[in-house]
């Protein structure tokens, strides 16, 4: 039986507490929905057990094909044991389409396929609206090693190999997607999440997105669509 113990943080999705083990947390998906750095937010019903089970199922994948993450088990619908760690302060993004920000950023045109993937460093900090950064920011205010930063990358690479193929084979393409990384005993780890909260997963077929976009964008139907990619991924929830 698993104890829930303090509440260590309550972020905009997600509430960790202690329990009774020191290096493990609990975690909760709520059904708080968020978007524009915290400007936007909304409760969705069902979202947080949804996620609960999806990430549950792609960390699962991951970890059985050779990237270690912290996930340990589900222990409710909405709540699942992670192991603690120290989380970088810097998201990781890659992107195989170019839509969203950096079309703004960059003024580069919406549905633009990158031969390479490309990968970016955000600073997490919700008052400055999560900034663009480099490896050189991340050196000089040491938020990470040199070796950190390359595992990061290697890491996030491998996962949107492994990810593009299992999402392609049911007919969705994973357009980008953003994960976070802790350390736990000199190990680089992926942490946080993976979601359709923090991912644009478009139809092959049609390019309706099936993410928060539909929550962004106020098209409706936004947990039905996280549902429908839970169905193809053959996630029961
Ligand atoms: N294994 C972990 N150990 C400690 N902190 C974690 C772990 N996994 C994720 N976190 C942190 O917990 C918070 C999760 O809640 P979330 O609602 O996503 O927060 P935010 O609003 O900061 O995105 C994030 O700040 C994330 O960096
Ligand atoms: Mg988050």
């Amino acid at each position: 039986m698993i104890e829930k113990g303090n509440l260590i943080s309550e972020g905009k999705a997600k509430s960790l507490y202690e329990t009774q083990n020191q290096n493990e947390l609990l975690m909760v998906y709520r059904d708080d929905t968020s978007a524009f750095d915290g400007k936007k937010k909304e409760a969705l019903k069902g979202k947080g057990e949804i996620n609960n089970k999806f990430n549950a199922h792609i960390m699962q994948y991951l970890d059985k094909n050779g990237i270690r993450t912290h996930h340990i088990e589900n222990v409710t619908d909405t709540e699942s044991l992670v192991h603690r760690l120290d989380m970088l302060p810097v998201e990781c993004v890659v992107r195989n389409i170019a839509t969203g920000s950096i079309c703004r950023r960059l003024g580069v045109e919406q549905g633009l396929k990158f031969e390479n993937p490309l990968f970016e460093f955000f600073l997490k900090d919700d008052d400055l609206g999560d900034p663009l950064i480099n490896d050189n920011h991340i050196i000089a205010f040491n938020w990470g090693t040199e070796e950190e930063i390359a595992i990061m990358k290697e890491k996030t690479l491998i996962i949107n190999k492994l990810l593009c193929k299992i999402f392609s084979d049911v007919g969705l393409i994973l357009v980008d997607y953003k994960v976070e990384f802790g350390r736990k005993d000199g190990q680089i780890i992926l942490g946080d999440e993976f979601t359709p909260d923090g991912c644009r997963i478009w139809d092959k077929e049609t390019g309706e997105s099936l993410d928060k976009d539909r929550f962004r964008k106020d098209l409706g139907d936004v947990v039905e669509s996280y549902q429908i990619v839970a169905h193809k991924l053959g996630i029961s929830i």
